[in-house]
């Protein structure tokens, strides 16, 4: 199929890339022209594992322009995935979804049957409005009764740093469509991901045992609620087991333990409840606040969301607290921080947790200094104006300090070693954030170790 993919972040260009692998013929259209320039040079403007490589193998078949209009031409299904960034008060702002629809209405060929589908998590009822926008542009252009544009909502559920598994071996294709044609392109579009009948690029093996993806299909206004309310409970997974670890802590359980324990119930499941600094990123931030102002809009109220946010964000203050009880005070003290990165796999610091663990750190008068494998970057540019040292090597880092937070759960910090850190140290404080080593091997390398609701 023609298909054209609007946005490169990381929804639009693992999908355009993975596509173009399978053969369809993909341009991407993004509007910022360094962006633009490091594409054509087959650059990714964004940290993924694997992705210059698929857009290699990807060959002739991935395209890039600057114009919607020329892009669209020829396009059978448009893919909009743009920005929907957080206005003032959380509501995700959908002008850029909105424009590019404008546009790409504008530049269709008429007389042909033609599939808009959104990949930007929109706020509920944002594909009606769509629809209407297309409708408007397509009567001013004269063309309205000869060209067809399906509007169908199509949510992406990829993680950053898995972005290519979850394209390829999806759990599940959401795809929400007033008509059944709606459907049936978008269903010819990944038939090759439904039927999995494609020869996995050498570094994306197939995972064992992975069995077909469902379509599911269902009206847009549902599959746009599908996305966010997958994000919040997501969210509110791991601030439970969050709010679990903070009483493991007081009365002597290992909250590892207990979610092992919780996760072998196939009601329950075992992912998301990894107890920590919390959730940060793209998403789970914003969109657990665009809900509650959809929520408010309606003058509804949604305590378990708000809830599971509060619980978020004081778990940074509670580590902060736990370095002040064990040091007697922060100000004043020489704290590495290991990990920038809102997770592992990404130099995204969007909502990093790690980040504000860094500014409570500095708000108390403690002397940061900081390290991350790939987000270093992006993390100079957030912490702009903050106080902190950054460091290329963590031994280095820790020589002299005072005590010592992983924040992101790297698996290089997981090779590091710890008898030779904790030698460096003034004292051997270390706050594990992500639960990434083991207690007792931190212990035996000389370490005072505190995990998330492993320690009381
Ligand atoms: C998330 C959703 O998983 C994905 O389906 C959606 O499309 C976009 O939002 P992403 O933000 O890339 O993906 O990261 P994810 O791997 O879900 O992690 C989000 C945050 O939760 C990270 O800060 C991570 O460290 C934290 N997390 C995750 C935990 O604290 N504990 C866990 O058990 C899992």
């Amino acid at each position: 199929m023609n298909v054209t993919v609007i946005g490169t972040g990381y929804v639009g260009l693992t999908t355009g890339a993975a596509l173009a692998y399978l053969g369809h013929r993909v341009t991407c259209v993004d509007k910022d022209p360094a962006k633009l320039e490091l594409l054509c040079r087959g650059k990714s403007p964004v940290h993924e594992q694997g992705l210059e490589e698929l857009m290699s193998l990807a060959g002739r078949n991935l395209n890039f322009a600057h114009r919607i209009q020329e892009a669209v031409k020829d396009a059978e299904v448009i893919l909009v995935a743009v920005g929907t960034p957080a206005k003032s008060n959380g509501e995700a702002d959908t002008q850029y979804v909105e424009a590019a629809a404008r546009e790409v209405a504008e530049g269709l060929k008429k007389g042909r049957l033609h599939c808009l589908a959104v990949k930007s998590t929109v706020p509920v009822g944002t594909n009606r409005r769509v629809s209407q926008v297309v409708r408007r542009v397509l009567e001013a252009r004269g063309v309205g009764d000869k060209t067809t544009i399906l509007v169908v909502s199509n949510p992406e559920f990829l993680r950053e740093g898995r972005a290519l598994h979850c394209t390829f071996y999806p759990d599940r294709i959401v795809v929400g469509a007033e008509q059944p044609e709606g459907v049936d392109m978008l269903r010819r579009l990944y038939q090759r991901i439904l039927e999995q009948t494609f020869d996995p690029p050498p570094f994306l093996p197939r995972p064992e045992g992975y069995s077909l993806p469902p379509l599911v299909s269902t009206d847009p206004t549902s599959a746009e609620m599908i996305k966010y309310a997958s994000n919040a409970f997501l969210a509110l997974k791991i601030s439970f087991i969050n709010e679990i670890a903070g009483l493991c802590e007081k009365v002597g359980a290992d909250v590892t333990e207990v979610a092992r324990g919780m996760g072998l119930d196939p009601r329950i499941g075992s992912g998301f409840l990894a107890a920590g600094l919390g959730w940060g990123g793209s998403c789970f931030p914003k969109d657990t606040a665009a809900l509650l102002a959809m929520a408010e809009e309606h003058a509804y109220t949604m305590p378990i969301v708000s809830a599971s946010r509060e619980v978020n964000s004081r778990q940074r203050y509670r580590i902060v607290e736990k370095l002040q009880e064990t040091l007697k005070g922060v100000r004043g003290r020489v704290i590495g921080v290991l990990g920038l990165a809102f997770k592992p796999g990404t130099d995204d610091v969007r909502e990093s947790p790690a980040l504000d663990v860094v500014r409570i750190l500095v708000e108390r008068g403690a002397h940061v200094r900081v390290h991350d494998p790939v987000a270093m970057d992006n993390a100079r540019r957030a912490l702009e104006g903050l106080e902190v040292e950054f460091f290329r090597d963590p031994y280095a880092l820790v020589s002299g300090a005072e005590a010592l937070v992983l924040a992101t759960e790297w698996p290089e910090y997981r090779h590091l070693d710890l008898a030779r850190l904790a030698g460096t140290m003034c004292t051997p404080v270390l706050l594990d954030g992500r639960n990434l080593f083991d207690p007792e091997e931190a212990r035996r390398a000389g370490w005072t170790y505190m995990g998330i609701g492993r320690w009381a």
